[in-house]
């Protein structure tokens, strides 16, 4: 397992093969991925099913099965957006925790703590007996996504030789959507095992956890955190295994510069926000984060069941379908693995916006035109509709999606990495409890207009991919201020009086 990285030119030019110790580590980290997969896959077809509806929603049941409710609205309801959506804002603080731990423990400490946190959300959601015991459980779940989707990233980022490093990053999405996906086959079939089905599927969230916690005692920390923590000699040790050559001094240099740098930076927070010269990333990092949210992808992920319900498909037969958009999901974030690090990040993001763009406009206009208040959809249109939100799904899975976590991995600096990174994740977390929040009063209030409204947004984000935001394809991640932002045509100007400001903060 030894590829050669050669000069390309474009960046990559320190040594490294691509070892098999690398790949190791970032599929066991990706495992991160797969608890917050098989949770985003798990709530939606948990949300529909009458015995969990029956024993937490009572109103939510009644309403559901009464037969001339209204399309749009039958699932209208706070509390129980509030169970998919209590996660995202645990998600949020403590992602700012982990920001610190990052720093001050390491990465892979972290992925510990964020396995630690999701058992134990996981027990009391399955053992719940009331709806306190449920949204408790959530918030434990939500700290374990938080501190897992703040350490992960930044963990194979950093272990990743530049030019593998899309690709190996991208395993991080990849377990994602396998994650949603084995939720999505799970609710199938335990939405027919009466009345605990719902208890199954919320238990199997432990073995993602399970995997984590327990593979991660078989990987190595970092050799930049280790740098960073002052481990020098177990850094360079470190960076020689992970490298796999012996001749690392001038990647060493860089990462002990960068340490040097960062060392300097005693506020990172407050460094990120005072500093122009932290703005571009800053920017750019957390926008992505929020235009992958109003892509409306989570639309899909959470309520795919309830929305293909509200089109008159069968229970059954919505859950299949759920199925069907998670394969394409999975297996669609496969060209970005092979993708990414051969035809770059902006390329892939704005050929996936114009895919987007055009199924959700004619999603919006079938809703539109044959979705009354009452009535079922006409089959073929149903279906159609399930075959443009696969086209929707395919575009958003081999481009926002991976990329949305990758690009804000890779672009900081060193001394505001974690600090910067944490405000990406931050961003995400709170766009998906936005979305996980109102998308049902939305769909109720703007019924098929709110599909026209996430078109809407993707343009507002394909122009971003196309003007603003700079490609990052194999640049070592501690250069990218040098040979990424100062020379970019619109973000150089904020580098102007960078020494001046660095001797200030
Ligand atoms: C997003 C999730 C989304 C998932 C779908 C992730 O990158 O952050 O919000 O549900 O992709 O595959």
């Amino acid at each position: 397992m030894a590829v050669l990285a050669d000069s390309d030119g474009g960046g990559s030019d320190f040594p490294a093969k691509l070892t098999g110790q690398v790949i190791l580590c970032s599929l066991i980290a990706a495992f991160g991925g797969l608890m917050f997969g098989y949770d985003i896959g798990i709530s939606g077809g948990v949300t529909s099913m009458d015995d969990f509806l029956l024993k937490f929603f009572p109103s939510v049941y009644e309403k559901k099965h009464r037969a001339k409710e209204n399309n749009y609205c039958k699932y209208d309801n706070q509390l129980l957006q509030l169970f998919t959506s209590s996660l995202y804002l645990s998600a949020v603080v403590c992602s700012w925790a982990a920001s610190f731990c990052c720093k001050r423990f390491g990465r892979k400490r972290t992925m510990q703590m964020a396995a630690a946190f999701f058992l134990i959300g996981v027990v009391l959601n399955a053992a719940a007996v009331n709806i306190y015991m449920l949204i408790a459980g959530r918030i434990c779940l939500g700290a374990g996504i938080g501190f897992g989707n703040q350490a992960v990233p930044l963990f194979i980022s950093e272990i990743a030789p530049a030019r593998y490093r899309g690709g190996l990053n991208v395993c991080f999405q990849m377990l994602i959507t396998i994650g949603i996906l084995i939720a999505n086959v799970v609710n199938y079939f335990t939405s027919n095992v009466h009345p605990y089905g719902w208890r199954i599927s919320l238990g199997g969230a432990g073995f993602p956890a399970l995997f984590l916690g327990l593979g991660s005692l078989l990987i190595v920390e970092t050799p930049t955190s280790l740098i960073e923590r002052g481990k020098t000699e177990e850094g360079l040790r470190a960076l020689k295994t992970t490298r796999g050559v012996d001749d690392v001094q001038k990647e060493y240099e860089e990462i002990v510069r960068a340490t040097e740098n960062a060392k300097k930076v005693k506020h990172p927070f407050r460094n990120l926000i005072m500093k122009r010269s932290s703005w571009p990333q800053l920017f750019c990092g957390t926008i992505l984060q929020v235009f992958q949210q109003f892509t409306g992808i989570n639309v899909v992920m959470f309520y795919a069941p309830v929305l293909f319900q509200t089109m008159g498909l069968g229970g059954d037969a919505s859950l299949l379908s759920a199925v069907i958009t998670g394969s394409i999901n999975a297996a669609s974030t496969l060209v970005a693995v092979f993708g990414v690090d051969k035809f770059g990040r902006r390329k892939l993001l704005i050929q996936a916006a114009i895919q987007m763009l055009i199924s959700q406009v004619f999603v919006g206009a079938i809703l539109a035109k044959h979705l009354k208040t009452t009535n079922a959809i006409p089959m073929p249109f149903a279906y159609l509709t399930v075959f443009l939100i696969c086209v929707f799904v395919m575009g958003f899975a081999w481009s926002w999606g991976p990329l949305g976590w990758l690009i804000p991995s890779e672009i900081f600096p060193l001394e505001t990495r974690p600090a910067g990174f944490f405000f990406a994740v931050s961003c995400n977390m709170i766009c998906t409890f936005i979305i996980a929040q109102a998308f049902l009063t939305m769909l109720c209030q703007m019924r098929a207009g709110i599909f026209f409204f996430f078109a809407a947004w993707i343009v507002v984000m394909g122009s971003f991919a196309v003007f603003l935001l700079p490609e990052t394809k194999g640049v070592p991640i501690d250069e990218m201020n040098e040979r990424v932002w100062k020379k970019h045509w619109f973000w150089h100007r904020f580098f102007r009086n960078e020494d001046e400001e660095h001797a200030k903060c």
